[in-house]
């Protein structure tokens, strides 16, 4: 399971191409043969490699500090890694924020590896080739952590309640030269832009089975992707201004999703087109 030979992934991929090809007429045959694809991969998802890259980054020392990552708090108690991402985001008392997995690892790194706020955010993606994202890694082990349980996003504190109402206005906010909101692709059934299925992310069934999918190992471009990345390329689908990384708007979106998707069962890391 660990180790992966780069082959039969390819040869796979050849496989999906070839049938694609011959089926351009039919667009629900080619989403066929990427469910298909799909579940080749399952057992064999290069995801696993982020996922030991991520459980090995955690124990590492590293910073002005010298110190690992294994005290850091995210929500159940300084260094619970099991189940905590099934209830993120969530309120932090000590930042006195509502933080997504990727903003509290910001966090941790910056008080515990007495890391700089430039330093932990300078490359959150990587580049498809050499240049890997501890972050994305990190993401995969800890989601990993969390596989198979069902999302419980808090809504209790004052703070989530606010950040998921932020979320759930800027879905629906247009703005931009072609005046989309998330909206506009994200709250009806079975739309599509080309060969991509765009999910219902309003009702609780497309939410769970959006949200419960990512990170995803990405096919297309060869890395994990979290859901910080997700949004980010969404956001630019929208010709929105970037947004910055584990900024409040992302984790609001986040909050508004993951709610959304509350009692959904948690299937990542997973394989993306
Ligand atoms: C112009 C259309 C468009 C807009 C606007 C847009 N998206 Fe998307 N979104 C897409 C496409 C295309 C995909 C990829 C679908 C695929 O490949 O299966 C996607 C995928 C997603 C996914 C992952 C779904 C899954 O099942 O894996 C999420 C979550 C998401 N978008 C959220 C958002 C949010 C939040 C916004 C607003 C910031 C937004 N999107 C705006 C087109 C859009």
């Amino acid at each position: 399971m660990i180790h992966r030979p780069r082959a039969p992934l390819l040869a796979a991929g050849l496989v999906l191409v070839a049938t694609a090809s011959s089926a351009q007429d039919s667009t629900s045959s080619t989403t066929d043969e990427i469910a298909k694809y799909r579940e080749m991969l399952e057992d064999d998802n290069p995801a696993d490699l982020w996922v030991l890259r991520g459980a090995e980054l955690w124990k590492t020392k590293r910073g002005p500090k010298d110190a690992s990552l294994e005290q850091c708090n995210l929500g159940l108690g300084a260094g619970v890694v099991k189940g905590v991402y099934a209830q993120l985001p969530r309120y932090f008392a000590d930042t006195g924020r509502v933080q997504d997995l990727e903003s509290r690892l910001v966090t941790c790194m910056m008080t515990l590896q007495g890391l700089s706020l430039e330093e932990v955010t300078q490359r959150p993606f990587g580049n498809g080739s050499e240049e890997k994202s501890d972050m994305e890694a990190l993401v995969s082990w800890l989601v990993s952590e969390s596989r198979g349980l069902k999302l419980k996003v808090p809504t209790a504190h004052a703070k989530e309640k606010e950040a998921y109402e932020i979320g759930r206005q800027i879905f629906s906010y247009r703005a931009g030269p072609h005046d989309f909101a998330c909206a506009t692709c994200h709250s009806q059934e079975g739309r599509r832009i080309r060969l991509q299925e765009l999910p219902n992310l309003t009702t609780a069934e497309g939410a769970r089975k959006a949200y419960g999918a990512w990170p995803a190992y990405r096919v297309s471009q060869g890395e994990v992707r979290t859901m910080q990345h997700r949004l980010y390329d969404c956001f630019r689908q929208q010709r929105f201004p970037e947004p910055r990384y584990a900024s409040d708007v992302i984790t609001a979106l986040t909050m508004y999703l993951a709610v959304s998707a509350n009692g959904g069962e948690l299937q990542a890391p997973t394989i993306k087109r």
